[in-house]
């Protein structure tokens, strides 16, 4: 039986006061043991303050993005062993945002998520396809192209280390979710693509849905028998309308 994970990332959005705003109403409404882990997904700047403030819940932390590689003349990037020392568990890597903006390749996504590994990190791969893929019918060729795409590179084992997060891009900040029955549907595949790797594997990997998750139609999708919780974006800004999601997983 795998554990419900319900993440929310902020995006470029949030700050000091927004921050400790939402981490109150958090405190508040999520129970300290007995529900879905729930991981903080802030921008960088305001990591280590997410990491004070939770110390003592059981809201883990993430980054959205990490260097491939562990240091040197890189200006900008952030190595994994970084966002360790800062009190981060879990890290996302090959959000449609950044390889869609940042042409971030399956090559450099693959690269990234053993970073992340290396040093113990927890990495949230996200993959998904876009309206025209779906509408010709390739979603199933993209999803399962974008996880070969790592999981042929870094082997059954280190994948085994990560979550995966299926977000098709068509529902992102959108308002359009996939319903319940069109999630699954890709779910099932991503699970099966494992299972075809290594049973083991494929029961324990816990595959999320985003896109456009609020809390009225959260239940439903979670109840889906291989959506293991959410990653949460717009919605997750609001702290009283992620807190009825996450508990909602
Ligand atoms: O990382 C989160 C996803 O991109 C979903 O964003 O909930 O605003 O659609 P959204």
């Amino acid at each position: 039986m795998r554990n419900k994970l319900v993440a929310a990332n902020w995006k470029m959005n949030g700050d000091f006061s927004a921050l400790a705003a939402w981490v109150a109403v958090m405190k508040e409404s999520v129970p300290e043991e007995g529900g879905a882990q729930v991981v903080f997904i802030p921008p960088y700047p305001y990591l280590r303050a997410a990491v004070d403030a939770l110390c003592r819940t059981q809201i883990g932390v993430g980054a959205q993005d990490v260097s491939a590689h562990v240091s040197g003349a890189f200006t900008g990037e952030v190595s994994a062993g970084m966002l360790l020392e800062c009190g981060c568990k879990y890290v996302l890597v090959g959000h449609s945002e950044r390889r869609s903006m940042w042409s971030e390749s399956d090559e450099i996504v693959a690269a990234k998520f053993e970073a992340a590994t290396k040093v113990g990190l927890i990495p949230i791969l996200c993959v998904g396809e876009c309206l025209e893929e779906r509408e010709l019918g390739l979603t199933e060729k993209v999803v399962v192209g974008q996880l070969n795409g790592v999981l042929d590179r870094v082997g059954p084992t280190i994948f085994g280390a990560g979550v995966v997060a299926y977000e098709p891009i068509w529902a992102i900040g959108t308002g359009l979710t996939a319903t319940p029955q069109q999630a699954q549907e890709v779910h099932g595949v991503i699970r099966s693509r494992l299972a075809a790797c290594d049973d083991g594997l494929s029961e324990k990997t816990q595959i999320l849905y985003g896109g456009s998750v609020k809390a009225g139609n959260a239940t439903e999708l979670f109840s889906m028998p291989d959506i293991d919780g959410g990653l949460v974006g717009g919605a997750s800004l609001d702290a009283g309308e992620f807190a009825k999601i996450a508990n909602a997983a």
